[in-house]
């Protein structure tokens, strides 16, 4: 029988997609997609879709028993902008959600669970480029505080419990499908889309704030190749560094002048800025590229091509 997959947060900017991709991979009965909310039309019409709060262990337990589940994807949780605004909201979903997945795990109601970190887990004493798999970590964002601290109960209950998880730092992720959730690159999204609307964006991070960067669809084939990966190679339980390409808001406008030539930028960095100035700028991903093979397959011209198009497409713009 095919496995049967959970995704919690299924409707967001990542769950969307990966639930779209999951569903054409297994089958779409076997992707059970949940969320607090309902997503968009594609998303609904196309499998198994329930109403749960991730931060309700009886919820998501019901869901396991109801579908015989036993692959889970995590994808809830407060973002970085979002969570300076409402600190313990955020910190409350973030570690809940994790806390009941890792349990129905170590109670083997479920084999396999993946859990998303992010590059927030760095923090303004990290290396900035090139930053190590292993280094300074003193995140200094609510999100990024509870990204460190659910890194540090996956490694727990994998070396405890034998729980079998595993882990991306995501960079910031660009895609047209759906909208961002309340991140600090959420302008690498949103510029695209005012390039095409009004041919000019107003950067809420400085013209040189250079960030890591990858596309959905690198994210999306990196999430599922390492969810395949024969355990034995999955060698951290942490999380593990990926990395795709890093760019400034500058250089990102000039890709898009590539094919706009009209477009304008011009800056006018908010709080955000401070978020990023404590990330790093590019990020050393050997490990995940020694030890389950991953190579992305997107650069800043390519991506930009895809988005352009991408939003053309699906927005009508
Ligand atoms: N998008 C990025 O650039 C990025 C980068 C690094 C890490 N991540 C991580 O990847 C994961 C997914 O991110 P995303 O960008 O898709 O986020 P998102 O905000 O777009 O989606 C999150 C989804 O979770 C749902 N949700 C919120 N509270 C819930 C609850 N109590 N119960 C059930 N569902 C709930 C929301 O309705 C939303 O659909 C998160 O853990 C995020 O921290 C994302």
């Amino acid at each position: 029988m095919a496995s049967k997959i959970l995704i919690i947060g299924a409707c967001g900017q990542i769950g969307t997609e990966l639930t779209m991709a999951l569903r054409e991979k297994v089958g779409r009965n076997n992707v059970i997609a949940s969320d607090i909310r309902e997503g968009n039309e594609e998303l609904m019409a196309s499998g198994p879709f329930e109403i749960a709060d991730a931060t309700s262990f009886e919820q998501i337990k019901e869901l396991v028993e109801k579908y015989g589940v036993d692959e889970i994807y995590l994808m809830a949780a407060m973002l970085s902008a979002t969570a300076e605004k409402h600190p313990m909201k955020g910190w409350a979903l973030n570690m809940e959600s994790l806390f009941h997945v890792l349990n129905l795990a170590k109670d083997k109601k479920v084999s396999k669970v993946f859990w998303p970190s992010s590059i927030a887990v760095f923090g303004p004493t990290t290396p900035k480029q090139n930053t190590p798999q292993t280094t300074v970590m003193e995140p200094s964002t609510v999100y990024g505080i509870s990204k460190q601290a659910g890194e540090r109960w996956c490694e727990y209950y994998f070396n405890k419990y034998g729980v079998d998880v595993r882990s991306i730092r995501y960079p910031g992720l660009i895609s047209y499908k759906t909208l961002p959730g309340g991140g600090t690159t959420d302008y690498a999204i949103e510029i695209y889309h005012e390039a095409l609307k009004n041919h000019k964006y107003t950067s809420f991070l400085k013209k040189d704030a250079e960030l890591p960067m990858m596309f959905m669809d690198d994210a999306i084939r990196a999430t599922i190749s390492l969810m395949e990966a024969p355990a034995k190679s999955v060698k951290i339980r942490s999380s593990y560094n990926l990395s795709a390409l890093s760019f400034t808001p500058h250089t990102l406008a000039e890709s898009i002048k590539a094919h706009i030539p009209e477009f304008e930028i011009d800056y006018a960095p908010d709080f955000r800025q401070e978020i990023a100035d404590s990330w790093p700028s590019s990020i050393d991903d050997s490990r995940a590229r020694e030890d389950w093979g991953w190579k992305p397959e997107f650069d800043l011209r390519k991506m930009t091509s895809a988005m352009l198009e991408g939003i053309k497409d699906v927005h009508h713009v």
